[in-house]
Parts: structure tokens; sequence; C-alpha cells
């Protein structure tokens, strides 16, 4: 059995990206089909991002009159970096008079994936797709297999790939032997959530002698916490104990308020960008496009922006049959994406202790945060990146 269906948008994944996109699209009267691998509810239960930049939160305000961003969500004024046994705030709204909100990404995709279904979005989840086919340039087609097993094919005037950092699509868009510009780093994340109240109302970047750790949240009881290891680390290996004692030698100045762990994992640090954004009738967009180190917690914003600029680009091309944005859309991406790439390589360097770190190391790095933390201009550049630059 197979079938076939036709659409002018075909969107892989439903992430915030693809889902957003399909909303962005929809109100530029433009249909779309969207396919993602995974359930409905394997979506709704991944944990991962939790800060979101003031020009996200605004969009999701503009596009979802039931968005919980206000609700759920909380805002923040303001984070702490520390070190040298001083917690020193940044406060963004006296600095740039923006904020970000701590609201999960989970629950950024409930909002969504009921915005789009209310809507009738056609939203089919379990589609393994196994590639693009641009035989005819201006009607790619993904190749898939539907949840049942059977041979799916969606024809479109336009195929976007936010199918993550395993993107399936990118083949169809990049060289292979080539695919883009890529680092690694000597750490990693291991990170725990915790029930728990929170230990500080707002969150602590904290570099100490021993290593980073990120004192995070997700909810009033549930809380999100994370400390430098080695990238190899077993997450199933430290006891409770052994996590709690090397969290808190981390933090000196804040008693951490412990209380069961419900999930351990480790982030592997990568910095990725594609070497192309577009072919043809095929982009990408999101972690499918560039992959940043979570530390500046620019990963979700970075791919709502990637999808600000795509949309506004396919409504130029599909209704208006002008084919400018969408020639411009990966050179003015990629402005953001770079800028963005050096804000979460910046803010991992000035705040982890590499494995191999002499005294001089140490001292520079120490001697960079005062520069950053004891100035207003070095304050005020903090804040503009981690609130986020205003989007097109
Ligand atoms: C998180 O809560 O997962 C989080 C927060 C801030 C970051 C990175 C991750 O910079």
């Amino acid at each position: 059995m197979s079938s076939s269906v036709s659409t002018r948008v075909a969107i892989v994944g439903a992430g915030p990206a693809g889902l957003i996109l399909s909303q962005l699209l929809a109100d530029a009267g433009i249909d779309s089909v969207i396919v993602d691998s995974r359930s409905r509810e394997d979506i709704e239960a991944t944990i991962r991002a939790g800060i979101l930049e003031q020009g996200t939160v605004d969009l999701l305000r503009r596009i979802d009159p039931d968005t919980r961003v206000d609700t759920v969500g909380n805002r923040h004024d303001g984070i702490e970096l520390r070190f040298g046994d001083e917690g020193h705030r940044i406060d963004f709204p006296a600095l740039v008079g923006r904020s970000v909100w701590l609201y999960p990404q989970h629950e950024v995709l409930k909002d969504l994936l009921a915005l789009r279904l209310r809507a009738g979005q056609d939203l089919r989840f379990g589609v393994s797709v196994a590639g693009v086919d641009s035989s005819d340039p201006k009607h790619p087609v993904v190749v898939a297999t539907d949840a049942r097993g059977e041979s799916l094919s969606v024809t479109a005037d336009f195929v976007v790939g936010a199918d993550g950092s395993r993107s399936v699509v990118r083949a169809a868009v990049t060289d292979a032997r080539s695919t883009g510009h890529f680092r690694e780093y000597p750490y990693g994340w291991f990170g725990i959530l915790c029930e728990a109240p929170p230990s500080s109302p707002e969150l602590i970047y904290s570099n100490s002698e021993a290593g980073f750790a990120l004192i995070s949240q997700r909810s009033p009881e549930v809380q999100r916490m994370y400390f430098q290891c080695d990238p190899g680390a077993d997450p199933a290996a430290p006891s409770d104990a052994e996590i709690w004692d090397t969290l808190q030698a981390r933090v000196p100045g804040t008693t951490l308020i412990d209380g069961p762990i419900i999930q351990r994992d480790v982030l592997r640090f990568r910095s990725f960008v594609a070497r192309d954004l577009r072919r043809g009738r095929v982009a990408l967009v999101g972690d499918a496009a560039h992959t940043v180190p979570p530390t500046g917690a620019k990963g979700m914003n970075l791919a709502i922006a990637d999808v600000v600029l795509l949309s506004d680009a396919l409504r130029a091309l599909l209704v208006d049959q002008n084919e400018g944005p969408i020639d411009g859309y990966e050179e003015r991406a990629l402005d953001r994406i770079w800028k963005a790439q050096h804000f979460s390589w910046w803010m991992t360097n000035l705040l982890h202790v590499a494995p191999d770190a002499t005294e001089f190391d140490r001292r520079r790095q120490l001697g960079e945060l005062r520069t950053v933390a004891e100035s207003e201009a070095g304050r005020t550049l903090l804040a503009e990146a981690y609130t986020g630059w205003p989007l097109s």
C-alpha cells in the first residue's frame, strides 16, 4: 500500500520550528503538511531547553491567543554570574529593556500542537522520512514510510527540513562530502531534574575552581541543574549523594535545596553550521541547520528566528512569485546564526574550566569575567545577546 499527498509546503519535523512555521504559513494562506518520526506523546515529553528570548515570547503571544507563556512560564529579569566567591547580577530590563522567560520547551510544544491541531493542520506522527527527491526541481517530494509501515510521498512546492541535528533532509541541501563547520568541546553537562523547590529566584551560572555549574528551573516543583563533566561520563554512575555534593561544591554561597532526582543525562557540547541552508526548493531551519552548545540558551530561539525569516521568504515566493527573499534567506539567516554561535562559544569558554587549563588560563578567565561583570558595557553586551537580538 502507498499513499501520496500534495501540499504547498512539506515540513519535516514537528518541533517548535516546524510548528511555528506551519502557523506563520497558514496566516499567509499557505497550506502545509507536517510529518514527524516521533509520536505526539514522545514530542510532548521531551525535556529540553527552558529559556525563551523576549522576541520568541512576543511571537508566541502574537500567534497563539492561548499560549501559557505568561501563566505557566515565568519572566526572568536577570541572571547571576558567580565566580571568585561573588555573585554579579546581570539586570536585563535596566541594561537593555528586555527580559527572558523560563518556559520549558515541552510546554511550548503542547501549546503549539494544540494550536495547530485545532486549526486542522495536516500533521502526521510516526512517519520516517527516507529522503527528498528533487528530480523535479519545482516539486520536491518527501519520500517516507507512515506509522502503519506504508509508503507515503508528500509532493510540495517547497520542502523544509526542521528535523533536528540528525536531519535526513540535510542531505538534499548540503554536499555530502562537506556538510559544514563543526567543533567539539572537551567537556559536557551532567544534567538532572529533581523534585524540589527553586534554590534561587534566578538562574545562577557559576564558574568555580572545580568547574562550571548552572542552577536552572522547570516549575515551582521541579528544578533543572547541570554541572560540567567529562563528555564521555556515564549518567548512571554517580550516586544521588555524589551528584548533590558536586553541585553544592560548585555554587559556594548558595545552599541548594535537594530532593529526589527524577532524570539524569549527559549533554555533549558541539557547534555546527551547515555549509548550505538551501538548495533550490529545499531549506533547513533550526538544529538541522546548526547546533550550539547549551550555555547561552540559544538553540530553540535561533530555530524560531530562522523560521520567521523563512516564512516571509516563502510568502514572497509562493504568494507573490518573488524569488528575491528566498534567494537571500541563507545569507540573512547566517548573520544571526554566526552571532549566536559566537555568543554560545563565548559563554561556554567564559564559564567552563578546560581540563588542560593552566594557571595563566584560569587567571585570564577570571580577568575576563571581571571585565564583563564590573563594566556596564560588558553587562550590556551579555544582556543584549542573552535576551536576543530583535527578530526581523
Ligand atoms: C535549562 O534550563 O535547560 C537551561 C537554562 C539556561 C541555559 C541552558 C539550559 O543557558
